[in-house]
């Protein structure tokens, strides 16, 4: 099995110092929507850096927030930044968890959910989402939808001080296809080419709403990122939120 990609430190330190923006405005959003709302626990899945736990856990008065990933690199990099006390950073497996705790709030950020492979995978993080919400508790996640798919394929170049990139995207096989060719810069003035890839996986939105439903959630909403309401076949990034 390949590694994750996330635990390849080229890949990774790329990946904090361009995508932390995405979790902290989701916060942002999050803190808005539910100013009103009395939010004392928080679980977070695939945190990844822990910057939206840490973010969430400055505007609500959290008793617990919980974060979980399965990339070393990433929890480690949560728990050396944890800001609080309140706050928990677990490695561990979105798809298979026991907390013997309930949240008001469960999110998964910045199409996490679409690392995962097969619907079944999907279908247990839904449920264990749903065993792990309080009654009237929120679940909210984003994913990158079909249409996104058909538009996926493409090549790009990123250089930097200390290494380059040459990314491959294709849409082969129906699923999200990322190659990357890292150019490490050594000590000694030469390059090292350090590879990875990733899949990921997508599906239909009434093939996700209707399982949502049949698990028991409720209230199940597909919006933009500000929660208005969206056509879901047409955009490239589909918000859910539903209650338990
Ligand atoms: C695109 S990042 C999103 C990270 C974070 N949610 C954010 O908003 O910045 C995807 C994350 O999902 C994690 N991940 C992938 N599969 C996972 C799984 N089965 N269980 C838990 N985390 C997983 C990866 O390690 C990575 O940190």
């Amino acid at each position: 099995m390949n590694k994750s990609v996330y635990d390849i430190d080229v890949f990774f330190k790329d990946y904090v110092a361009k995508n932390s923006k995405f979790s902290f405005d989701r916060a942002v959003t999050l803190k808005e929507k539910f100013k009103d709302k009395k939010i004392t626990s928080i679980l977070d899945l695939a945190c990844g850096t822990g910057l939206f736990l840490n973010e969430m856990v400055k505007s609500f008065d959290l008793e617990y927030g919980v974060g979980i990933d399965l990339s070393a690199n990433m929890i480690n990099y949560a728990k050396s930044h944890n800001q609080s006390s309140k706050l928990k950073f677990i490695k561990g497996d979105m798809t298979n968890f026991s907390l013997k705790k309930t949240f008001d709030l469960i999110t998964c950020n910045y199409d996490a959910i679409n690392h995962l492979i097969t619907f079944e995978d999907w279908q247990k993080m839904f449920n264990n989402a749903y065993s792990h919400l309080k009654i009237s508790g929120i679940f909210t996640f984003d994913y990158n939808t079909l249409l996104k798919l058909k538009n996926f394929n493409r090549t790009y170049y990123r250089e930097y001080e200390d290494y380059n990139c040459v990314g491959h995207n294709t849409n082969e096989n129906d699923r999200f296809n990322f190659n990357f060719s890292y150019y490490v810069k050594q000590k000694n003035g030469k390059y090292k080419l350090i590879k990875s890839s990733q899949i990921e996986s997508t599906f239909s939105h009434k093939l996700i709403t209707t399982t949502l439903k049949r698990i028991g959630f409720k209230h199940i909403k597909l919006c933009c990122k500000d929660f208005k309401k969206c056509n879901p076949n047409k955009v490239l990034r589909c918000f859910v939120i539903c209650e338990k």
